[in-house]
């Protein structure tokens, strides 16, 4: 390089040098004037860390101008050097102390108050479809004089079996089908069973009270199945008796259609289908026929058991012969919430699934 030369290109380089030594001053003096006018005009601390990260961060403005440093002539580094870490440092404690200050603010106001949030939405709890049954269904036979009554759920052998007629060797008895409790057996009464039926409750009535007897048990029911879609290994029954002098099927009859009629619709059909229980002589199961059954493909649908009582029950209980008659009915709470609400799952109503309940 020529001396010539070289002049003349240190002279050009100088002036360059001397442009950006300026640009690069002014800029950071603009920088700083800029963010300290937004740090005092910022109000809330979300928006103080969006213009820290926009002046100071790690791609902010003060960053960036740090970055062209390493261009400059060597002579102009330091002094802007200087300059560039005098303008971060400056700008680091104007955050630091606003954001002191908008925290000691926020603490003593608290969170700001979003007015514009939608509200929030209280669900309303309603009562279990099974209770909703149970309390309709105790207070159709309420206005038709009949009282409630109420039995333990674990029961003796004697209660859940004998009394009702139902001899050791019937199959009900089974290890199979009852389950059967690990204590101590009653000295009178056996062995203690989880109540496979409300039917028991018949028995500690009528062994407590003496005719006219207008009783309707609602209760849980314990059996040893296997859950699928039609069983479960507790379910619920609602039990009725009623005995007096002169008590007949047709009472029976005229009382179990008027009860589904109002619970269900007045078109709802009843059947009366001969059966054998135990504790009943004749025994019919009772079918139902209503709109919501055809819909579902099936015509008719058992929903329970009736009869006129057997007189080895009033025997058990130590009625006089031939003096009462009386008839007593069992029906599955379940099988007719089905009936009212086309359910197809027995298991729902156990599975607490909200998006099942809320249906009701
Ligand atoms: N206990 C029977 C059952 O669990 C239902 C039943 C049938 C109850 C006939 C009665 C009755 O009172 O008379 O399937």
């Amino acid at each position: 390089m020529s001396p010539r030369f070289s002049l003349r290109a240190r002279h050009r380089f100088a002036t360059v040098s001397a442009i950006h030594m300026t640009e690069l001053e002014q800029q950071l003096q603009s920088v700083r004037n800029e963010a300290e006018a937004a740090i005092a005009a910022c109000v809330d601390l979300q928006s103080l860390t969006r213009l820290k990260a926009k002046y100071i961060g790690r791609q902010g403005a003060v960053t960036a101008a740090l970055e062209k440093l390493g261009k400059l002539p060597k002579e102009d580094k330091p002094r802007i050097g200087k300059l560039a870490n005098e303008v971060k440092n400056a700008l680091t404690t104007a955050f630091t102390a606003r954001q002191d200050e908008l925290e000691a603010k926020a603490a003593v106001t608290g969170p700001t108050l979003d007015l514009t949030l939608p509200g929030r939405c209280h669900h309303i709890g309603h009562l279990h479809p099974l209770t909703q049954v149970f309390e309709r269904t105790v207070a159709i036979f309420r206005r038709m004089g009949f009282a409630v009554e109420d039995g333990p759920e674990i029961e003796t052998e004697w209660h859940c079996f004998d009394a009702l007629n139902t001899p050791a060797d019937h199959p009900a008895r089974d290890i199979q089908d009852t389950l059967y409790v690990d204590l101590p057996p009653h000295e009178k009464y056996g062995r203690y069973v989880m109540r496979t039926h409300t039917s028991p409750v018949q028995v500690r009535t009528m062994l407590k009270q003496k005719p006219p007897i207008r009783v309707v048990v609602p209760g849980r029911v314990f059996r040893r199945d296997n859950p699928d879609a039609t069983h479960s290994s507790t379910f619920h029954q609602i039990e009725g008796l009623y005995v007096d002098k002169n008590v007949t099927v047709a009472d029976l009859k005229g009382t179990v259609e008027f009860f589904f009629k109002q619970l269900l619709s007045p078109d709802t059909k009843v059947r009366f289908r001969p059966h054998f229980f135990p504790y009943t002589e004749p025994s019919f199961e009772i079918d139902l026929s209503s709109p919501h059954l055809v819909s579902r493909g099936k015509e008719w649908l058992e929903v329970a058991g009736c009869g006129m009582v057997d007189p080895n029950v009033f025997k058990a209980v130590g009625y006089p012969d031939d003096e009462y008659t009386g008839w007593a009915f069992g029906f599955g709470i379940e099988r007719i919430a089905m009936v009212m609400w086309s359910i197809n799952d027995i298991r729902l109503f156990t599975e607490n699934d909200v998006r099942f309940l809320e249906q009701f």
